[in-house]
C-alpha cells in the first residue's frame, strides 16, 4: 500500500496554492465546506479500483483510453439534451476506436464536475472597468458584472448538486440501454449515410455493421450478452478547487485508504503541478487515478520527480500523463519525455490532448482551434510512440454533442466567418458532434497500424 506519510486531506493548506479564488466571506466558505463534508461522495471506492484496473490494462498496451467533454461545464446547461448528446458522441467515437484498435476502450468523461478553470490573470478589464476573472461556475459567474464576478461559496454546493444530477443521468444512460452497441452504431451508420461529412467513412462504418451482424448471427445478442447492452463510464475533472476536493474526500474503511469523492479520476493542469505546491500535495494522498498535463516546456527530470511524488510504488493505472504540445512541437518535445520515462522503468498511461496546444485567435477575435492541427498533433503523438517503442494509450478531447461552431475546419469546412453562428462555450472552443466523430474515423488507420506493432 502506498505510504502517504504525514498526508491528511488538509495538508495541502500548508503549501503554496495557486489559482484558488479569494473569498470575501471566510465564514460562508467554511459553512459551504462543512455542508459538503456531510454529503455523500459521488462515487464508490470500488469504482476507483475498477478504473485503476482498466487503466493498468491501458498502461500495458492492452486497452485504449478515450477522455472527452466540455472545457468547462455550466450551471445553465440543464435539461436532458446537453449531457445525453455529449455522451452519445463519446459512445459513437468509442465504437469506432474499439473496432480500429481491436481492444477495449476505457470511456472517461470530462463531465459531472468540470467546473473550475485556471486563469492567466486575476482580473479582466473591459472598457476601462476591471473585475475578477471568470474562474468557472463553481467560483463565479461569467457575465461581466461586479455581482456575477464576486466569488461565491454557495456555488460549491450548486456544483455538487449539478454534478450529482449529471452523474445520475450518465449512470442511467450507461446502464439502461441507451449505450446498446447496436443502437450506438446505428446512429453512426445514419450519420455516414445521411450527411455529406460522413460519406467518406462509409467503408469503415459498413465493416463495423457487418461485424455486428456476424456476432448476432453467432448468438451474441444483447439478451444473452449483457455487455453489449451497457458500458462502464467514468468521470473526471481538473482538481483545481482544493476546498471543494478536500470537502468531498472520504476515508474508505475497507481499504484503509483515502479517496477523492468528487469524480473517479482527477487531473492537474500545467499551471498547478509545481512539485511542492498544494495541488500535488492533495493528489498524492488519494487513491484515485491522477492525470498530469504536460506542455512543451515540461522537462523530463521534473516529470520523473512528479511521478515519484504521485506514484512512489510505480503502480500501473495510477498515473496518466496527458501531453499537450501543439501540432508544431509534438515531434520535437514528446520523444525525449517518452524516452526518459521508459529508461526510468516508468509505465504511465500516455494520453494525447490535441486541443490545448493548438488554440488560436481567429481574424474576427474568436478563440478557435483548427481541425487539421488537432489531427496533426494526434498523428505526431502516435508517431513519437512508434519511434520510442512506447504505447500511445489514449486521446483527450474538448467536445460536445451539440451542433456548435467553435473549431474551424473538418468536413463541415467551418470558417472564421461561421464561428459566430453558434459559439457557445463557457471557455475554450470545443469540437462539435460531427467533428468529434470525424476525428475518430480519421485516426482509425493510425490505431490499426499501432495495433500491428503491439
Ligand atoms: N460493453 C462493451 C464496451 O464497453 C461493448 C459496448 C456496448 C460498447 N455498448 C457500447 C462499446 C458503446 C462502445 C460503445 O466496450
Ligand atoms: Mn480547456
Amino acid at each position: 500500500m502506498q505510504d502517504i506519510g504525514n498526508w491528511t486531506p488538509s495538508s495541502w493548506r500548508a503549501r503554496p496554492a495557486l489559482q484558488l479564488p479569494a473569498y470575501a466571506d471566510e465564514g460562508a466558505l467554511r459553512a459551504a465546506e462543512q455542508r459538503l463534508a456531510t454529503l455523500p461522495a459521488l462515487i464508490f471506492p470500488g469504482e476507483i479500483a475498477q478504473l485503476r484496473t482498466r487503466l493498468a490494462a491501458v498502461a500495458r498496451g492492452e486497452a485504449f483510453l478515450l477522455q472527452g467533454g466540455d472545457c468547462a461545464e455550466s450551471f445553465d446547461e440543464v435539461g436532458q439534451d446537453a449531457v445525453e448528446s455529449t455522451f452519445r458522441v463519446i459512445l459513437q467515437m468509442a465504437v469506432v476506436l474499439t473496432y480500429a484498435a481491436a481492444c477495449p476502450v476505457v470511456k472517461l468523461g470530462r463531465i459531472a464536475g468540470q467546473f473550475a478553470k485556471p486563469r492567466s490573470s486575476e482580473t479582466e478589464t473591459v472598457d476601462g472597468s476591471t473585475l475578477p476573472s471568470y474562474r468557472g461556475d463553481i467560483v463565479n459567474g461569467s457575465a461581466f458584472e461586479a455581482a456575477a464576478r464576486a466569488p461565491d461559496p454557495a456555488r460549491l454546493l450548486t456544483a455538487y448538486a449539478h454534478s450529482t444530477t449529471t452523474l445520475n443521468q450518465l449512470r442511467a444512460l450507461a446502464q439502461g440501454g441507451f449505450a446498446d452497441l447496436h443502437e450506438v452504431h446505428r446512429w453512426t451508420a445514419d450519420f455516414v449515410r445521411t450527411s455529406p461529412q460522413g460519406e467518406r467513412f462509409a467503408e469503415l462504418a459498413d465493416r463495423i455493421t457487418e461485424s455486428l451482424a456476424f456476432m448476432e448471427a453467432c448468438g451474441f445478442d444483447a439478451a444473452r450478452t449483457p455487455q453489449l447492452h451497457a458500458v462502464e463510464f467514468y468521470t473526471s475533472h481538473e482538481a483545481l478547487h482544493l476546498h471543494y476536493e478536500q470537502a468531498l474526500t472520504r476515508h474508505d474503511a475497507r481499504s484503509g485508504r483515502w479517496y477523492g469523492g468528487s469524480a473517479h479520476m482527477l487531473w492537474l493542469g500545467e499551471r498547478t503541478r509545481q512539485l511542492d505546491g498544494a495541488h500535488i500535495e492533495y493528489l498524492r494522498g488519494i487513491d484515485n487515478p491522477v492525470g498530469v498535463k504536460l506542455g512543451p516546456a515540461a522537462a523530463a527530470d521534473d516529470v520523473l520527480r512528479l511521478l515519484d511524488r504521485l506514484d512512489p510504488d510505480q503502480t500501473p493505472g495510477r498515473t496518466v500523463l496527458i501531453s499537450r504540445m501543439g501540432s508544431d512541437k509534438v515531434a520535437e518535445r514528446l520523444p525525449p519525455l517518452l524516452r526518459a520515462m521508459r529508461r526510468a522503468g516508468r509505465t504511465p498511461v500516455w494520453c494525447c490532448d490535441p486541443m490545448h496546444g493548438n488554440t488560436v485567435t481567429a481574424s474576427n477575435g474568436y478563440k478557435t482551434r483548427d481541425f487539421g492541427r488537432i489531427l496533426t498533433e494526434m498523428r505526431g503523438f502516435f508517431a513519437a510512440h512508434a519511434q520510442e517503442g512506447t504505447y500511445a494509450g489514449g486521446l483527450h478531447f474538448e467536445m460536445t454533442g451539440q451542433d456548435v461552431t467553435e473549431c474551424r475546419g473538418g468536413a463541415q469546412a467551418l470558417t472564421d466567418a461561421g464561428l459566430g453562428d453558434r459559439y457557445r462555450t463557457a471557455c475554450d472552443p470545443r469540437l462539435n458532434g460531427s467533428q468529434s466523430l470525424e476525428l475518430a474515423f480519421q485516426i482509425a488507420d493510425v490505431l490499426k497500424a499501432a495495433r500491428a506493432r503491439r
